[in-house]
């Protein structure tokens, strides 16, 4: 609709961006070179972060990035998350049969770690939404990460989550996850510049070279997202609506105001 009216290629702010084409701001930059160490390293790391900060697309750009030659990549993002499901879900992404019981598919799991530790290659397991995990399974973590009793590291692990998943590891009980924890990093929002930036990535990414949105319109977008990632884009996305609505060739800071006033508030 809009995107013609401001010349655009393609629908900016959209979720789907090509990893190559990502804002490659320095907090991005520097988790991604913190987990690459942990991965090669074959320990363990806490990402957090709040919500819509970027947490998953980081692990989508370095998916893209890590060499499959030597390491196996295994991605878990479940609200629900069980022993049984978590050890049925990783033999799944080996290729592998599951098994439907919880201890056979732990001995599984164990055996095909072992065997790609004997070949030299990396498992690297990823666990997103982790601030949704039951004791049950925080108990599961701290027995992969503690594997075969601490006299080896055949797998890097990588928990992300929200804030208080980082609270939790805090608990008496979880000492022993938080004690090997080699990184521990917490993405925020970004900074002005950043947010500006950002934008501008956007509006390139999609095939716009000039500004369209005023210093002070990017002022009142930073203020409002805090340069929350996916707040900036659900709020860009309306402006635009809202200046092609009105014909607004500029986007400035009384019509964000506006937008924030009647879709936000
Ligand atoms: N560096 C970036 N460059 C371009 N777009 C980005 C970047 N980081 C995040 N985004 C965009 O911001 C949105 C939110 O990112 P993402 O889903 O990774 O956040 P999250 O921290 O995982 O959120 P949640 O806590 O809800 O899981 C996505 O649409 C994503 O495409
Ligand atoms: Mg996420």
């Amino acid at each position: 609709m809009y995107e013609s009216y401001y010349g655009f290629k393609k629908t900016p702010f959209m979720r789907s961006i090509d990893t190559k084409e990502l804002y490659q701001h320095q907090d991005f930059v520097e988790v991604k070179h913190r987990l690459k160490y942990v991965m090669e390293k074959r320990t363990f790391a806490v990402i957090t972060g709040p919500v819509g900060a970027g947490k998953t697309t980081v692990l989508r750009c370095i998916r893209e990035e890590l060499n499959n030659n030597i390491y196996t990549y295994i991605y878990i993002s479940q609200s629900a998350l069980t022993p049984k499901i978590f050890y049925n879900e990783i033999l799944k992404q080996l290729n592998l049969n599951t098994v439907y019981a919880k201890p056979e598919a732990k001995l599984m799991v164990n055996k095909a770690v072992l065997s790609m530790f004997n070949a030299n290659k990396i498992p690297v397991i990823v666990v997103d939404e982790a601030h949704l995990l039951s004791d049950a399974m925080l108990e599961e973590i701290r027995f992969l990460i503690n594997f075969d009793m601490d006299s080896m590291s055949p797998l890097s692990l990588i928990l992300v989550g929200q804030p208080e998943l980082r609270q939790r590891l805090k608990l008496r009980t979880l000492e022993a996850i938080a004690q090997r924890v080699m990184v521990n990093y917490h993405l925020d929002g970004l900074d002005r510049p950043g947010t500006e930036d950002y934008i501008l990535t956007h509006l390139k990414v999609a095939g716009l070279g000039t500004p369209l949105f005023t210093d002070e319109a990017i002022n009142e977008i930073f203020q409002y997202t805090a340069g929350i990632p996916r707040k900036i884009n659900n709020l860009c996305e309306k402006c635009l609506l809202e200046g092609y609505i009105h014909e607004k060739k500029l986007i400035d800071d009384i019509l964000v105001k506006r937008v924030i006033k009647n879709e936000f508030e």
